[in-house]
């Protein structure tokens, strides 16, 4: 290699995923035995049938082939402001949704908004990956907070506050977290934006899998009067819709952070593809029973991954869990996750990502993605572990 690569990108880690998948790349894998999927989170189900019917003729409208404004087009922000306001009660106003091309992109906005190469930001761990990813390769420092164990993935508001410094732009957070699947209950909510509030920083949550979550789960963030000089919300409406190769997001701030993350937008993917914008729209408008009805069954594929995991032969051991994912403890002493993950692999034909892909000193750990896999799978992917 001969020209200058970013030293902001030697120490960050490869993709995990990607890694994963390349253990498995080049094996196929016997009937009596299929892989099981518990690495990349994608809902199993495939989007609702009468929105793929409703957004088929919009491929033959070539307005929907050109630009729309950088921040989306005013129906569809209308359609997710509507969204937010039956769901969470109130909401954003149309104005203060900006389009993106995925939750990941929502991040990158907000990052760079916020942010200056040298500032800080609050990372309680577990910490889904892409985000120190993120930060490192824009120079942001990540100011780890350790895992607790015993505390179901919540985050505590004093180790919090003590780590805030000058340099502190922002406390960023997950819910439900990728990867404990912990959802962090409103009123910790609450606190933790008056402690942003106090120090005049952002409560940055990135809530991707919100919708796996029953909707009494919502906090009452947006009800905060200026609530945007506070609060950023990343949303993901791939994981809602089922959408995820639709690259379909939203950055959620006030209309001044929208305004100053335009220039970014700009200059990034100028907005977010047309097409998945009405997809979007249509979704909003049209599914909120089908969406309810995917939360339930997250919610008992759950409550039958906890019961199954937990009987006595299998060693690994929940140390969290919640919507979507499980984070469990493995039982060798000595091993890396990767080696543990690897195993897996190898022997038991299941995928799934290592804990150390989380951050620093989690190498006890594994991700486990079970929404990926219908219910009937589920006692066949817990035997795998007992096997191992
Ligand atoms: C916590 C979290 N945020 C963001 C994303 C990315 O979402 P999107 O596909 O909308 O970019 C993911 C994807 O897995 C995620 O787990």
């Amino acid at each position: 290699m001969s020209f200058f690569l970013s030293p902001n990108l030697a120490a960050i880690q490869p993709p995990p995923i990607t890694e994963v998948k390349s253990w498995i790349a080049e094996r196929t894998f016997p009937p009596e035995k299929p892989l099981i999927d518990l690495c990349q989170a994608i809902p199993d189900y495939p989007p609702a049938q009468a929105m793929m019917e409703a957004l088929a003729p919009l491929l033959h409208d070539p307005a929907v082939a050109k630009y729309s404004p950088d921040e989306g087009l005013p129906a569809v922000r209308q359609s997710i402001a509507n969204w937010y306001a039956r769901r969470y009660g109130t909401g954003p106003q149309a104005t203060e949704i900006c389009l993106t091309v995925g939750a990941s992109q929502a991040f990158w906005l907000a990052m760079v908004t916020l942010c200056r190469a040298g500032d800080e930001v609050i990372v309680p761990l577990p910490a889904y990956f892409d985000h120190p990813m993120a930060l490192s390769a824009y120079g942001v420092v990540p100011c780890y907070l350790p895992y607790r164990e015993g505390s179901g993935g919540l985050p505590d508001p004093a180790q919090i506050a003590a780590a805030i410094t000058a340099k502190t732009r922002a406390i960023l957070l997950v819910s439900p977290s990728n990867p404990t699947g912990a959802i962090l209950p409103p009123a910790l909510l609450r606190e933790l934006f008056n402690l942003a509030r106090r120090h005049n920083i952002a409560l940055l949550l990135d809530e991707t899998y919100n919708t796996f979550a029953l909707p009494s789960s919502c906090h009452d963030l947006f009800s905060a009067p200026e609530w945007g000089d506070h609060f950023v919300q990343i949303a993901s409406f791939g994981k809602t819709f089922a959408l995820t190769g639709y690259r379909a997001g939203a950055l959620v701030a006030s209309e001044a952070l929208i305004d100053a993350a335009l220039k970014v937008q700009d200059s990034m993917v100028v907005c977010a593809p047309r097409f998945t914008q009405h997809a979007i729209a249509w979704g909003c408008d049209h599914l909120d029973v089908w969406v309810e009805a995917n939360a339930e069954t997250m919610q008992q594929r759950h409550d039958l991954f906890r019961s199954s995991f937990a009987v006595p032969e299998n060693r690994f051991r929940l140390s969290a869990s919640g919507a979507f994912f499980a984070w469990v403890r493995h039982p060798f002493a000595g091993q890396s996750g990767r080696q543990v993950a690897r195993r897996l692999a190898q022997e038991e034909n299941l995928i799934c990502l290592p804990g150390e892909a989380f951050g620093p000193g989690l190498d006890g750990y594994l991700r486990l993605a079970f929404g990926n896999i219908t219910a009937d799978a589920i006692p066949a992917a817990v035997q795998r572990f007992c096997a191992l």
